[in-house]
C-alpha cells in the first residue's frame, strides 16, 4: 500500500485484558482510552457464520463448552460471553463480525481482523471472513486488514478478495519469511514482537512490507520498536500505552 491508511496503535482483542475480549463492550472499553484501531479474532460457527472468537472452544471465555463450531449461530447467541471476565461484564454476547462492522465503521474505527480458523476449516474460514469483509466495509474509505498464522487461510483470502490487504502472522520468522509474505500478496509482516529489531524491520521495510507486532504491553519496549520505524503495535495495554492521535 503506498499510503500506509493505519495508526500505528492498536487495542488488542478490543481492550486487551481490561474487559471481556472479542465482545463490543471491550471495544467500547478499548475507544474510551483513545483506540481509534482494533485487533480481534473471527472465526466460523457451525453453520458458516463469522463471529469474534479466540479460542477454538467456548470453555474459556463463555458459558458454553466443546468446540465454536459445534454450535449454530443461534446457539451460540445465547451464550454469556462477559460473565467470566468479572461481573459487570455479565449478559455480554458473542459479537458477529457484522455487529463489529457496523460498530466500528459508525464510529470511524479501523480493525485488523485476524482469521483464526477453528483446526480443519482454514481454506473456508479465510474465505468466508474475507467476502464478509469484502461486503460488510463496501465503500470504506480504509479496509480491514486482514491477517492470519494460517497460510492457507490467507490464500483463500487472496483469491477471493484480493483488494482486502493482507498480513502474515508469524511467531518466529523462518528464513524464508519474505518470500512467504510475496507469495501471499501481503502488504505487511505481523510478527511476535520479540523477533523484531531494528534490523529485521529495515529489512522489511526495503523489501516494500510494513510491520506490524503483537502483543506489547511494556510501555518503554513499545517506544523502542516504535522509534524503529514499526508501523503498527498491537497492545492489552491501552491504560498504559498512549495511543497516537
Ligand atoms: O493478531 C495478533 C495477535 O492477536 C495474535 O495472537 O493469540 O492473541 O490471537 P493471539
Ligand atoms: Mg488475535
Amino acid at each position: 500500500m503506498a499510503n500506509w491508511p493505519y495508526p500505528s496503535h492498536i487495542a488488542h482483542r478490543g481492550a486487551g485484558k481490561l474487559a471481556p475480549e472479542n465482545t463490543l463492550a471491550a471495544f467500547r472499553h478499548g475507544a474510551s482510552f483513545g483506540y481509534r484501531m482494533f485487533e480481534f479474532d473471527v472465526k466460523l460457527s457451525g453453520d458458516g457464520r463469522t463471529v469474534l472468537m479466540h479460542d477454538a472452544t467456548l470453555d474459556r471465555t463463555t458459558s458454553g463448552t466443546g468446540r465454536v463450531d459445534a454450535l449454530t449461530l443461534g446457539e451460540l447467541a445465547g451464550l454469556d460471553a462477559g460473565a467470566w471476565h468479572s461481573p459487570g461484564y455479565a449478559g455480554e454476547p458473542i459479537p458477529t463480525l457484522a455487529a463489529i462492522a457496523r460498530y466500528t465503521r459508525a464510529n470511524g474505527f479501523l480493525v485488523n481482523i485476524e482469521i483464526k480458523p477453528v483446526p480443519g476449516h482454514e481454506y473456508r474460514t479465510g474465505a468466508a471472513v474475507a467476502l464478509d469483509a469484502l461486503s460488510l466495509w463496501q465503500g470504506a474509505d480504509v479496509p480491514p486488514l486482514l491477517s492470519s498464522f494460517s497460510e492457507e487461510a490467507l490464500e483463500a483470502a487472496r483469491k477471493v478478495a484480493p483488494t482486502v490487504p493482507r498480513a502474515l502472522l508469524l511467531d518466529k520468522l523462518p528464513a524464508d519469511w519474505l518470500d512467504r509474505l510475496r507469495r501471499l500478496d501481503c502488504v505487511a509482516l505481523d510478527s511476535n514482537h520479540r523477533e523484531l529489531d531494528a534490523a529485521v524491520i529495515a529489512r522489511a521495510h526495503q523489501a516494500g512490507f510494513k510491520v506490524l507486532c503483537y502483543t506489547v504491553n511494556d510501555v518503554t519496549r513499545a517506544a523502542d520498536l516504535l522509534s524503529w520505524g514499526l508501523d503498527g503495535l498491537i497492545t492489552d495495554a491501552v491504560d498504559q500505552i498512549a495511543a497516537q492521535p
